[in-house]
């Protein structure tokens, strides 16, 4: 079931996403967060790394789990989502790095999955849209049973990708994602929607009968998707 706000501008769709993560931590300070990169979530981060600052939320006691990570770069490369990580996010709150985790070589074929259910399952998952209706790097065509695999990315999503790479023959090939059941096993899903070009996607993946061929439509199918949009 989706219930969806629309958010004059960017900057009110972050406060309120904010607000919905510092919740989430006031009720439930151990929280297990599912969080996304890319360009959508960063006002969210920052605005989550001030309230942390001031003593108004503390990660002390939560754990996260990343959507997705390229494959083949280093955990140091600037371009690797674990940098992003801890350049937005991580670096500038309380959280235990040992409790941040980000799906790697090895996470395949269930154990990103077992780690996740140890941790308690995921209280909060976090999630943006590509504009060919991908969720974390489920591309088009990846089947709603999927636990965490590695995913061959389109060309699409590289080219899209490009823009934090210094040309497109060095956007990575393959990622380890989140699969879309591990996504769908979370208690609470927030979808972040910023940006004209990704209203088409998510029209898709809200009015059409839920398919692979558009990944996020697997929504339709959980039970507590609160959707965030703003142009
Ligand atoms: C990132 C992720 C992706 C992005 C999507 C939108 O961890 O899983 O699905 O959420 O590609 O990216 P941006 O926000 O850069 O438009």
């Amino acid at each position: 079931m989706f219930s969806i706000t629309c958010f004059s501008n960017g900057k009110e769709l972050d406060i309120a996403a904010a607000d919905v993560f510092s919740e989430q931590l006031r009720q439930k300070p151990s929280s297990v967060l599912g969080l996304a990169t890319g360009s959508t979530p960063e006002g969210l981060y920052a605005l989550l790394s001030e309230k942390c600052a001031r003593g108004e939320i503390s990660f002390r006691d939560a754990e996260t789990f990343n959507l997705d990570e390229y494959a083949g770069l280093s955990p140091d490369d600037p371009n690797s989502y674990g940098f992003y990580m801890r350049d937005k996010l991580f670096s500038h709150t309380d959280i235990n790095p040992n409790k941040t985790h980000l799906p790697g070589k090895g996470d395949e074929n269930g154990a990103y999955d077992a780690k996740i259910a140890a941790a308690g399952g995921i209280d909060l998952q976090l999630l943006g849209i590509g504009r060919n209706g991908h969720i974390g790097f489920n591309e088009p065509g990846t089947p709603f049973e999927s636990t965490t695999h590695m995913a061959e990315l389109t060309e699409s999503t590289r080219a899209a990708n490009s823009r934090f790479f210094a040309s497109l023959s060095d956007v990575p090939e393959y990622a380890v994602t989140m699969g879309l059941s591990t996504i769908m096993q979370a208690k609470k899903i927030l979808l972040l929607i910023k940006g004209q070009e990704k209203f088409r996607a998510f029209a898709a993946a809200y009015l059409d009968a839920p398919s692979p061929c558009v990944p996020a439509s697997v929504l339709q199918l959980h039970n507590d998707v609160e959707v965030f949009i703003s142009s």
